[in-house]
């Protein structure tokens, strides 16, 4: 397998750089096939793993936002979008202030464990990186314009109700993700898939082949949409095979949008919070 080929089907642009190097120091002759590979630029990777930031948005709403607001500026003197503390500055700080609480205030200790602590973390970062960030702050109506005319986005996505179903619902998606890891969700859709975003291909018993977007699995069952929008459930004890495909289906948009125009789509998405009456 070539070097290009393997890296475009990893999900992770880390483990494809500890690989293109250890090639490297085998092969010399594959350097420029590795240069090509590594495009994607490391920098424009989100610190945390969306799949934190997720997961930190939920702890947030349920625990942190009575106080803290959806903004994150409710309590004087802090600011989560602004990257403003009183007295914490690093990430070490921010865990220890969400599991002690600070002492003296309404702001009260938890007993997260590690892993959500650390989404929560990735969260409030998250908050200041989308504030801070360009690709943020283009016009939503025309990004709007562009998903639902030239880009097409609505021929595999729903949002609100409209669109297909074929590919994930968007509709809350501004809530959960953040500027930067949509911008590379459009112009670099292989290097960032969610496990729950994977397709799946299942062989019956019959010899019958299924692809489609995995909607639900456990131990003993699996469903499916298919390209066509048909819904299809599988007992696991009547397939031959069932494979998790790591490719995606989603076009890269990176020489069919201006930076502009893939702004304003950003903008959009950011807008999409699950409030339909907006
Ligand atoms: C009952 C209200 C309340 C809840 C719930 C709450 N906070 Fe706070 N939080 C506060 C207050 C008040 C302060 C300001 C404390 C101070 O004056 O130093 C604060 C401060 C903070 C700070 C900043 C500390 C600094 O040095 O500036 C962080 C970070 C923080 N909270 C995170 C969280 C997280 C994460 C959650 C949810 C897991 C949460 N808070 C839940 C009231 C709350
Ligand atoms: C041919 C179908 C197709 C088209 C057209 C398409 N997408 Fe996608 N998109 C997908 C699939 C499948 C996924 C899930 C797998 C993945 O992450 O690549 C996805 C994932 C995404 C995600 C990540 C969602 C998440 O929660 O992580 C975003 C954002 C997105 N698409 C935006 C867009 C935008 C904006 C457009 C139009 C400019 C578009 N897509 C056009 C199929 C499509």
């Amino acid at each position: 397998m070539d070097g290009l080929q393997e890296a475009n089907q990893t999900t992770d642009v880390a483990h494809a750089l500890v690989r293109a190097v250890s090639r490297l120091v085998s092969t010399p002759t594959s350097v420029l096939t590795i240069a090509i590979a590594l495009t994607i630029p490391l920098s424009a990777q989100p610190h945390y793993s969306s799949a934190d930031v997720e997961t930190g948005s939920r702890l947030y709403r349920n625990n942190c936002f009575v106080c803290h607001g959806p903004d994150g500026n409710s309590i004087p003197g802090v600011d989560f979008r602004r990257g403003q503390f009183k007295r914490v500055a690093s990430d070490a700080d921010l865990l220890r202030v969400i599991a002690s609480g600070v002492p003296g205030t309404a702001m009260p200790p938890s007993n997260f464990n590690d892993g959500n602590r650390f989404a929560l973390v990735a969260y409030l970062r998250s908050l200041h990186d989308t504030a801070q960030s360009a690709i943020g702050s283009g016009d939503p109506a025309h990004g709007k314009a562009i998903f639902e005319g030239k880009g097409a986005c609505q021929s595999c996505h729903r949002v609100n109700g409209q669109g297909s179903r074929v590919a994930p619902d968007l509709s809350e998606v501004g809530g959960i993700r953040t500027a930067e890891y949509l911008e590379q969700s459009i112009v670099n859709p292989g290097a960032s898939i969610l496990p729950e975003h994977r397709y799946a291909r299942v062989i019956t018993m019959q010899g019958t082949t299924y692809t489609g977007r995995r909607l639900n699995e456990d131990t003993q069952s699996i469903q499916m949409i298919d390209t066509q929008e048909q819904l299809h459930s599988f007992l696991k004890s009547d397939l031959k095979e069932l494979t998790l495909l790591t490719t995606t289906t989603m076009p890269s948009y990176k020489d069919k949008l201006s930076a502009a125009e893939l702004a304003d789509v950003v903008t959009y998405l950011l807008s999409l919070k699950g409030l339909e009456s907006q």
